[in-house]
């Protein structure tokens, strides 16, 4: 990363290929997942993410019903931009399967082919991978994908929601996870965890709207009860769902109790190869990140680890400042309300501001306020932003609402 800014040729690199969030799960390595997150995962932070080898993003939980009946909803619910996803060099398992990845220039071809790999209207031609050239010769250049995630106690209402969203997203995950009480009441989130012939039917019933090819997944906890897990992970694959992410703690655990390891690889090996599976709680270092593999997953999913330090999967062991910079720059490029701005500062300066120093950032009235009162730290997205970093962000990026 040190080599960013530096006069290396980016010239003759090749158009990056694109593959569904699953094809990117069956031909590579490493791939690292930001987690729907409330109020969080919006597009300023999903971008932000996307510089730091973050290969799939997802939006914050959406309500299905709210978002297709709503104008007013969608717009607050759902931004995106054409330069949101990342650019990679990704290394291709050395058991992986080749098939299914789609090159740039083939995706402006109508057709079954261009449904099945690509669901964005078009793509970040202008954006950088992190170096100009792959680790090694093997590495291959791929663009990420970007994921809505919705919650539903039906399948219709799943299925508009999929109809809507659909060109500007990659797939749709079901979250069958979220535990508050409120979302139990309402059916959704975990109420799910234990019916999974609904679940089974919501799958069916966007596959059915929207085309076979059309990526759904479902974001589940595990049960106390394996036997429930085991059932729910099996009806979702029978439905028809592209992968699974398994949140390694069950409905009544907080997150401050330790992720259990040993469910998570039981619900992989229920998942029986069928599928590719993504693992999710506790990612906070690289070493995690390889616990968290050895259970068999093949995709590895932050979510606090993420909020803490964005570029946690480039290698970073805290946020470095120039991650902080970026974000200040796509929250004045993208918009982005004060409260959400304060609330990932605070998440992001937890390790680099002394404590007095985070109480007055934190009564600050405004983002104006805030990045002055940052600057003053040393922090200064505006003399710094250099060109490539420009260029791999894919700068002057309007929103589009939907
Ligand atoms: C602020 C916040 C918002 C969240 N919002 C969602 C959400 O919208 N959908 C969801 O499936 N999980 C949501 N979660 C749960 C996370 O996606 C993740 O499953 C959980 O935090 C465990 O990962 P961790 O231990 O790495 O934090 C949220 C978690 C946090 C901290």
């Amino acid at each position: 990363m040190s080599d960013l800014d530096s006069e290396q040729s980016w010239s003759g690199l090749p158009a990056a290929e694109v593959l569904t969030y699953a094809g990117l799960l069956e031909e590579f390595e490493t791939v690292n997942v930001l987690a729907p997150l409330v109020r969080c995962s919006k597009l300023p932070f999903r971008h932000l993410t996307s510089l730091y080898e973050t290969h799939v993003t997802h939006t914050p939980m959406i309500l299905a019903e709210e978002f297709s009946r709503s104008q007013k909803a969608r717009t607050s619910d759902f931004t995106t931009s054409r330069e949101e996803r990342g650019v990679f060099w990704m290394e291709p398992r050395r058991n992986g399967r080749r098939g299914g990845a789609v090159g740039a220039d083939e995706l402006d071809q109508p057709g079954p082919s261009r449904r099945r790999s690509q669901t964005c209207g078009s793509l970040p031609h202008n954006r950088l991978p992190p170096s100009p050239s792959p680790p090694t010769s093997s590495f291959r250049l791929v663009r990420g994908c970007l994921i809505a995630q919705f919650a539903s106690p039906n399948g219709p209402s799943l299925a508009d929601a999929a109809e809507l969203i659909s060109p500007y997203v990659d797939g749709l995950d079901l979250n069958c996870g979220c535990p508050q009480k409120w979302a139990y009441n309402e059916g959704i989130g975990c109420a799910l965890l234990r019916k999974p012939e609904l679940v089974g039917d919501m799958v069916r019933c966007v596959k059915d709207r929207m085309g076979w090819d059309f990526p759904v997944s479902v974001k589940i906890r595990i049960d106390p009860e394996l036997r429930l897990t085991e059932q729910l992970v099996q009806t979702a694959i029978h439905a028809g769902v592209s992968h699974i992410t398994i949140h390694g703690r069950n409905r009544h655990q907080a997150s401050t109790e330790p992720v259990n390891l040993d469910g998570i690889k039981f619900a992989v090996e229920c998942a029986k190869g069928e599928v590719p599976c993504v693992g999710n709680g506790d990612i906070w270092t690289m070493e995690e990140c390889v616990k968290m593999r050895e259970t068999g997953v093949r995709g590895v999913m932050g979510a606090r680890g993420l909020l803490a330090n964005p570029a946690l999967f480039a290698g970073y062991e805290k946020t470095p400042d120039h991650a902080i910079e970026q974000f200040m720059s796509l929250t004045v490029d993208y918009g982005l309300i004060f409260p959400l701005f304060q609330k990932h500062m605070a998440y992001m300066l937890e390790s680099r501001l002394a404590r007095p120093q985070r109480a007055w950032f934190n009564q600050l009235p405004s983002t104006v306020a805030g990045i002055e009162y940052l600057k003053g730290t040393g922090l200064d997205f505006e003399s710094k932003r250099g060109t490539v970093w420009d260029a791999r962000r894919g700068r002057s990026a309007p929103s589009v609402p939907i």
